[in-house]
C-alpha cells in the first residue's frame, strides 16, 4: 500500500516509515501494531505490510533519510541499525513542498520553511498543486495521513458549512478562512483517496468536507491521535464509572520537549491540543469534574513525553481517596504504529465500499469525529466487531 505522509519528515512520519519498511523486510517483530492482533486476521489481504511513502513538508530537508536520521540524533528512539537497515528506501521518499497557510506563530519553531503560499499562489493554485503531487504518487490502495505540527483552531468563516461554500472560498481566494489542514483533506478526498488525521488540526472535520467525502465515496477518520496520557485517562477513567466512584478533580501536566513541543509551546497551536485532551472525562463519565490539563515545554526530554496525572476520587461515606500516575512514553514510538494501523484500517473501509466518517476507527484518536464514545475499552470492542462483521 501507499501512505501520502502530510508532515512527512517529522519524527512520527519518519519512525512510521522506518517500522514500516522494517517490517516489509522481515527484520523486526511487529509489536504495537494493532492491525496484526488476531482479532483482525485477515487485514493483510485487503492492506498487506509492503509500503511506499511520499509526502509533503514545509521543511527543506533533502530526503526522508536526512530527517528520519535528526530526529535519530536527537532521540535514539530506536537501535541505530534499523535505520541503516532502510537508507535507500528513505532516500527515494518523494516529499514535496506544501501550504502552512494559517498553521500559526509555532511553525516559526521549525526553522527555515519553504511554502506553496510563499510562491504568491492563489487558493486554487495552491489546492491544484497538492493535487498534482498526490495524483502522481498514488494508486489505488492509497491513503493519506496528516501529522504535520498542530494547526491553531481555525477562524469560524461561513465557508466551512457546505461544498459549495468551501469551493466558494478557493475561488475567491479568501486565505484567511482556510488552514493547510483543510487542503490537503480537500484534494485527498477529491482524489478518492482515504484521508486520516492524526492531529487536533481541523483537517476534514468541517461540514463542507464531511460532504465532499460522501459525494466521492471516500472514508475519512481523525482527529487526533490518542497515544498516551488521554490514552491512559480514557481507558482507567471507566474503572471508577464501573465502580460508582465519583471523580472530583483530574489534574494532567504533560511535559515534552523536542519540534512537537516548541510547536505547541505557541499559545495558539495548543489551544486546539488542549481542547482534544480536556474534553474526553465528560464523555466518559456523564459529568465534569474539576479538571486542569497543562502542556509545556521541555527541551533536554526531546521526544520523551512525560505526563503526571493526579486524580481525586469519592468513595463510600463521602470519603475523599487519591490516585497517582506517571506517563513516561516516547511520543514517536506510540504513535508511528498507529500510522499503519490507520491506514489499513481506512484502505480495508475503501475496498468495503464504506464511505464518510469511519467512526469505528474512534478508538485510534483523541476527538473521533461523530461519535462520543471515548472510553476505550468500549472503542475496542466496536473496532473488533465491525472489522468481524465486515470480513
Ligand atoms: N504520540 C504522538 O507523537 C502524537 C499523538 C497525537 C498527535 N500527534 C500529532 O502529530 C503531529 C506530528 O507530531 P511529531 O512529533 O511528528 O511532530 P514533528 O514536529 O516532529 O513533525 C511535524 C512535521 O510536520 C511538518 N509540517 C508542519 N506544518 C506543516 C504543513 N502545514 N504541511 C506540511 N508539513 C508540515 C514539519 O516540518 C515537521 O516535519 C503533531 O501535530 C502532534 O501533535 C502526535
Amino acid at each position: 500500500m501507499k501512505l501520502w505522509i502530510i508532515g512527512a519528515c517529522g519524527i512520527v512520519s519518519t519512525t512510521a516509515m522506518v517500522g514500516g519498511k522494517n517490517i516489509e523486510k522481515g527484520l523486526i517483530e511487529k509489536t504495537g501494531l494493532v492491525t496484526e492482533l488476531p482479532y483482525f486476521e485477515g487485514i493483510e489481504k485487503y492492506a498487506p505490510l509492503k509500503f511506499d511513502f511520499g509526502g509533503h513538508d514545509i521543511r527543506p530537508i533533502k530526503n526522508a533519510y536526512e530527517a528520519a536520521l535528526e530526529h535519530w540524533e536527537l532521540n535514539r528512539h530506536y537501535e541505530r541499525s534499523l535505520l541503516n537497515n532502510v537508507k535507500e528506501d528513505l532516500e527515494k521518499v518523494k516529499i514535496c513542498k506544501g501550504t502552512a497557510l494559517n498553521c500559526g506563530s509555532g511553525i516559526e519553531e521549525l526553522g527555515k520553511i519553504e511554502t506553496l503560499e510563499s510562491e504568491n499562489l492563489t487558493l486554487s493554485e495552491i489546492v491544484e498543486r497538492i493535487e498534482k503531487d498526490i495524483k502522481k504518487f498514488a494508486d489505488d490502495e492509497t491513503v493519506v495521513i496528516n501529522v504535520a505540527s498542530t494547526e491553531p483552531l481555525p477562524k469560524k468563516c461561513k465557508y466551512h458549512e457546505t461544498l459549495d461554500d468551501f469551493e466558494k472560498m478557493i475561488e475567491n481566494d479568501e486565505k484567511e478562512c482556510a488552514t493547510a489542514s483543510m487542503l490537503y483533506a480537500y484534494a485527498s478526498i477529491k482524489l478518492g483517496i482515504p484521508y486520516a488525521n492524526f492531529t487536533p488540526s481541523v483537517g476534514s472535520s468541517i461540514p463542507a468536507l464531511k460532504e465532499l467525502a460522501i459525494e466521492k465515496k471516500v472514508p475519512h477518520a481523525g482527529n487526533d491521535g490518542k497515544t498516551g496520557e488521554t490514552l491512559v485517562k480514557t481507558t482507567l477513567a471507566p474503572m471508577f464509572l464501573y465502580r460508582n466512584l465519583k471523580i472530583v478533580g483530574w489534574m494532567s501536566y504533560n511535559i515534552l520537549g523536542d519540534l512537537d513541543g516548541k510547536v505547541l509551546s505557541h499559545k495558539d497551536n495548543k489551544e486546539s491540543k488542549v481542547v482534544s485532551k480536556d474534553k474526553v472525562l465528560e464523555k466518559v463519565l456523564g459529568y465534569s469534574p474539576y479538571s486542569i490539563t497543562e502542556i509545556q515545554f521541555f527541551p533536554s526530554l526531546v521526544d520523551n513525553k512525560t505526563a503526571f496525572d493526579f486524580i481525586h476520587f469519592q468513595g463510600f461515606l463521602g470519603t475523599k481517596m487519591k490516585f497517582y500516575f506517571i506517563w513516561d512514553g516516547i511520543d514517536a514510538i506510540v504513535a508511528a504504529p498507529l500510522i499503519i494501523d490507520i491506514a489499513r484500517f481506512l484502505l480495508f473501509a475503501k475496498k468495503k465500499n464504506l464511505y464518510g466518517v469511519v467512526k469505528e476507527l474512534g478508538f485510534f484518536f483523541k476527538s473521533p469525529m461523530e461519535t462520543n464514545i471515548v472510553n476505550t475499552h468500549e472503542q475496542f470492542e466496536i473496532l473488533k466487531k465491525w472489522f468481524k462483521d465486515l470480513v
